[in-house]
């Protein structure tokens, strides 16, 4: 605890002498969420990216978000706190399988969920987050074809939500599919009151159970804003912290402890702190890149 609270304080030091601002997801460890100037969602860390003024962004999430950060804000220095934390889901689709789609499907527009690396932002007409895709892709008129990529799953909650068939890429999210029906079946059991809460990168038979579907951030205002007591949470684990510290009269139970993304939770508070001394690791995406995918995320977020 003593070790903690000096790494923390020596965190909160060097960020002032760094002009450093400290951007963390939603499924970081707690303690990293606590040092941090803003906990959020993928659409919130963007947009406080977007009018960050410190020199220095210090991206507690994973690899497409600190390339975001580094593509809405050229100027800034953006760290990644471990250079290996990546994001599977991303890595499900390449730039030449893309190409490929396109030209099978020359007139439909490409909407990409911001879990994907810049090269594929950089190829597609429009971003989205878990918690804008349905308002995204709800502003593409009807009659035009419209390929997702990379996430079958937001894809298809938000097809089946509008009623709007969409080519859908097989990509997924590994922690969200560790989540099973069965598990919250099991939990409802227990807990018949409990209300499911559950995120978009969650598979359909986990969905249909859910009294309620949103990015984390939409969970935590969800819940927040209950009157119910207890709730069963079908999402990364990290985001327990949040929903605890917010609510500390309410019980919430994780649908499976499982569902924590190893990537995410690359990032420790050490890290954070070597991060600020050594000025590393920094990512930028440059050139035409980071032009091209500039515009996708800013349509998105001049949406938002
Ligand atoms: P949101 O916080 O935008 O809901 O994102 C979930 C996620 O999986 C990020 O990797
Ligand atoms: Fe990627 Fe899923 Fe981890 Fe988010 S939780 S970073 S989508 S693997």
């Amino acid at each position: 605890m003593q070790a903690t609270s000096t790494i923390a304080e020596k965190i909160q030091e060097l960020k002032v002498k760094r002009n450093a601002v400290i951007l963390a997801h939603n499924y970081q460890r707690g303690e990293v969420q606590d040092v941090a100037d803003f906990a959020g969602d993928s659409l919130g860390l963007s947009q406080q990216a977007a009018k960050a003024k410190a020199e220095v962004i210090v991206f507690c999430g994973v690899h497409f978000m600190a390339e975001t950060a580094s593509i809405l804000c050229p100027d800034r220095l953006v760290l990644l706190p471990d250079e290996n934390a990546g994001c599977p889901m991303a890595n499900m689709i390449t730039l030449r399988e893309l190409k490929i789609k396109k030209k099978e499907y020359p007139r439909a527009k490409v909407v990409c969920y911001v879990n994907s690396t810049a090269a594929i932002k950089a190829e597609s007409d429009i971003c989205c987050t878990s918690s804008n895709a349905m308002k995204i892709v709800s502003s593409i008129p009807k009659d035009e074809e419209i390929i997702f990529v990379p996430d079958k799953s937001l894809g298809g909650y938000v097809a089946s939500q509008l009623n709007r068939p969409m080519i859908l890429w097989p990509g997924y999210c590994p922690t969200h599919h560790r989540i099973l029906a069965e598990h919250i079946i099991k939990l409802k059991a227990e807990y018949p009151d409990a209300k499911v809460v559950v995120h978009p990168e969650c598979t359909t038979d986990v969905i249909n159970l859910a009294d309620h579907v949103a990015s984390t951030t939409g969970i935590a205002r969800y819940c927040k804003e209950s009157d119910s007591k207890i709730f069963i949470i079908g999402t990364e684990t990290g985001i327990l912290h949040r929903l605890k510290k917010e609510n500390p009269h309410k019980q919430f139970h994780a649908v499976a402890q499982l569902a924590d993304c190893s990537n995410m939770k690359l990032i420790t508070l050490e890290k954070v702190l070597w991060a600020l001394e050594d000025l590393v690791y920094q990512v930028k995406v440059t050139g035409e890149i980071a032009a091209k995918a500039r515009l996708a995320i800013q349509r998105m977020l001049d949406l938002s």
